[in-house]
Formats: C-alpha cells, sequence, structure tokens
C-alpha cells in the first residue's frame, strides 16, 4: 500500500495588504522589499478569523477537487505554530466542523517545515494501512505573531492555509521523504508563547529573527538534503519536472535552485502573492500551480522546506 496525493486545496484571508502600505509606518519602500524577498503583497486574517476556520476552506476545497465525502476522511494531521487553542488542537476542531469522527486527528508543529514533516508522517500512516482518506494541511496565521514595528521580519510574512488529500492507492505517490533538524540553531528564530516563561513580562510576543543567518543555513541545508534524497532515489535533477520550495524568500529559492542546477522555469514561485505564510507554504504553492494546469499526473515533484527549529525537510513526489 503507497500513498497519492489525488487532491488540493487551499485558502487566503479576503484582506490584502501590498508593500507600499507599510512604507509610512516603517522605514521600507515596495522597491527594497520586493528586490530582496520577491514579496509584492501578503493576505491577512480579519480579527474574527480563525485558523481552524482557515483549515476548513482549505480542506473542503481539496475534498471537492476529489468528490470525496469529508465523512469518508480518517485521519486529519495540521501542521500549524498558531493554534486557536493550545489544546483541543486545530485537527480536532477541524474533524468536529466536517463530520469525520472516529479517526486519528492531532496538530504537529514544526514551523515552518511543519507540512513536510506531516505529509511525511501521514505516509507513514497510509503505508502502515491504518488510513486510507487522509488530510494532511498547513495553517498559520502569522500576522498575530508579528513585531509591526519590525521591519526586517513583518515584511515577509502573511496568512494563509494549504490542505493535501492523500489516498491510499496500489502505486506509490509519495516516492521518498527525509525530516532533519538540528536544535543547536534554535534562537535564530524563534516566538515565545504568549503569557509563557519566555515572553516579555507585560509584553506582547512577537517572532524575533536573525535574518541572514536563517538565509545562509537555509540555501546550504536545503541544497544538501536534496541532493542526498536525489541520490537515494536514483532520480537525477533533470528528472525532477518542478521544485516547490518554501515560500520565504525569492534570493533563497533562486539560490537553491542555481546550486541544484535547476532552471528557474522548473521552479514554482507563489509568494510575491502571499509572503511567507509558514506550514502553509508548499501546500498553498502547489494548489496554485495545480488549479493554473502547470502541474499534470505522472510529474516528479520535489518539495523543500525550512524553519525554525531549525527544521528542515524533502519530499519527492510523483503526482
Ligand atoms: O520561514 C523561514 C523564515 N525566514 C526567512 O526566510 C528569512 C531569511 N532571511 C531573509 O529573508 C533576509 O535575511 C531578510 C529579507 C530578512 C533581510 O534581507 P538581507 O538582504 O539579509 O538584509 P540584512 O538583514 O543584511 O540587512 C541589510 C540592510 C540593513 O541596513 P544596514 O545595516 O545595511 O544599514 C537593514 O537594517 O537592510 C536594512 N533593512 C531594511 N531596509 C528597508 C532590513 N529590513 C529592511 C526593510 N526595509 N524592510
Amino acid at each position: 500500500m503507497f500513498s497519492r496525493i489525488t487532491a488540493a486545496g487551499s485558502y487566503l484571508p479576503a484582506r490584502c495588504m501590498e508593500n507600499r502600505e507599510l512604507e509610512d509606518a516603517l522605514e521600507t519602500t515596495d522597491a527594497w522589499i520586493r528586490t530582496r524577498t520577491g514579496i509584492r503583497r501578503r493576505h491577512l486574517a480579519a480579527a474574527d478569523e480563525r485558523v481552524c476556520g482557515m483549515a476548513e476552506q482549505a480542506a473542503r476545497r481539496a475534498l471537492e477537487a476529489a468528490h470525496v465525502d469529508p465523512g469518508e476522511v480518517d485521519l486529519i494531521v495540521v501542521a500549524t505554530s498558531t493554534p486557536d487553542w493550545m489544546f483541543p488542537s486545530t485537527a480536532c476542531l477541524l474533524q468536529e466542523r466536517l463530520g469525520a469522527p472516529g479517526g486519528p486527528a492531532f496538530d504537529l508543529q514544526a514551523a515552518c517545515a511543519g507540512f513536510l514533516y506531516a505529509l511525511d508522517l501521514v505516509d507513514k500512516f497510509i503505508r502502515a494501512g491504518t488510513a486510507r482518506n487522509a488530510l494532511v494541511l498547513g495553517v498559520d496565521i502569522m500576522s498575530r505573531l508579528i513585531d509591526w514595528k519590525d521591519r526586517s521580519t513583518c515584511i515577509l510574512f502573511g496568512d494563509g492555509a494549504g490542505a493535501l488529500l492523500l489516498q491510499a492507492a496500489p502505486t506509490p505517490g509519495v516516492l521518498a521523504s527525509r525530516l532533519h533538524a538540528d536544535g543547536r540553531r534554535h534562537a535564530l528564530l524563534r516566538a515565545p508563547r504568549p503569557g509563557g516563561p519566555e515572553a516579555p513580562a507585560g509584553e506582547p510576543a512577537f517572532l524575533r529573527m536573525q535574518g541572514r543567518e536563517v538565509f545562509r543555513f537555509a540555501v546550504t541545508l536545503m541544497q544538501q538534503a536534496a541532493e542526498e534524497l536525489l541520490r537515494e532515489s536514483n532520480v537525477t535533477v533533470e528528472q525532477v519536472d518542478w521544485l516547490i520550495p518554501h515560500q520565504a524568500n525569492e534570493r533563497i529559492i533562486r539560490a537553491l535552485a542555481k546550486r541544484l542546477g535547476l532552471p528557474m522555469e522548473k521552479v514554482i514561485l507563489s509568494l510575491g502573492e502571499h509572503g511567507n505564510t509558514s506550514a502553509a507554504s508548499i501546500p498553498l504553492a502547489l494548489d496554485n500551480a495545480w488549479r493554473e494546469g502547470r502541474l499534470q499526473r505522472g510529474q516528479k515533484l520535489l518539495l523543500q522546506s525550512f524553519g525554525s527549529g531549525l527544521t528542515w525537510g524533502t519530499a519527492l513526489v510523483d503526482l
């Protein structure tokens, strides 16, 4: 038994913030943001919007695309760093909304690499025969973790949700997957739990990042991981149809593609429209490209992500 991606869905909040809206409040410009990151705009959740509601929108779109009844879902894994509740998990709330009780449902936190961690896990559930119709999601409302006065971070992030439906199949869809972490680098990118022991007393708990270092590690670690996975899978770079990287910074993506020897024509770039949506990044980019008709069944996809922890992961998928 193997797992196959049979459908994708995604959701972006209605409110869209252009770079130039940040110019007045911060010492920044649309030109700086575009040339240093590739980001043009980001979507922001409304005050009454919830991670669970965004997850539901993305999940329903994936299920509709596959003509699968929500009641048939027997496993839900949600990658998020910004859940509505400490507990219950977003996945349990989503399970109730979809009306699919009984199977396991849980959240997983590996920051921006969370989606590939979840995909790896769900693939193993299906291969073991313990799930047949699984939803794997990445959802984050980063705008609530951001210090909107810190121009080195607030320009980068946006809110969004992405979902893939993975189903049991006789031939492999997820061909190979590897996960990595290096906890020695945890201080490079972190956000304290609001009200927790690491949050500054009486102040909001914001994300802080050493951007230049994260940039450097991201390119090197993702290159190594991709080359290792391709070698182990006996797949050449030329056989890869699309690289779908974490949509964090276009310069990181271009550097990675160059090192791997992949032309930019084979790289999915959607961050210009939504910025870094953390765990939602890869399923959002994948869904956009699939709905635009760029991705085709039978193509080989190389998925790559990195994030706080540091964590990173890579997966090779036959669509
Ligand atoms: O999911 C993982 C998330 N993390 C990442 O992907 C982050 C990876 N890192 C990055 O994307 C980049 O490091 C940044 C976009 C965050 C920063 O770009 P950079 O080219 O590494 O800039 P820098 O930090 O080296 O700063 C260069 C200059 C500095 O000024 P000085 O010291 O040279 O005078 C900054 O103060 O740019 C300044 N700067 C800005 N200027 C205008 C930093 N942010 C801004 C800004 N507008 N928004």
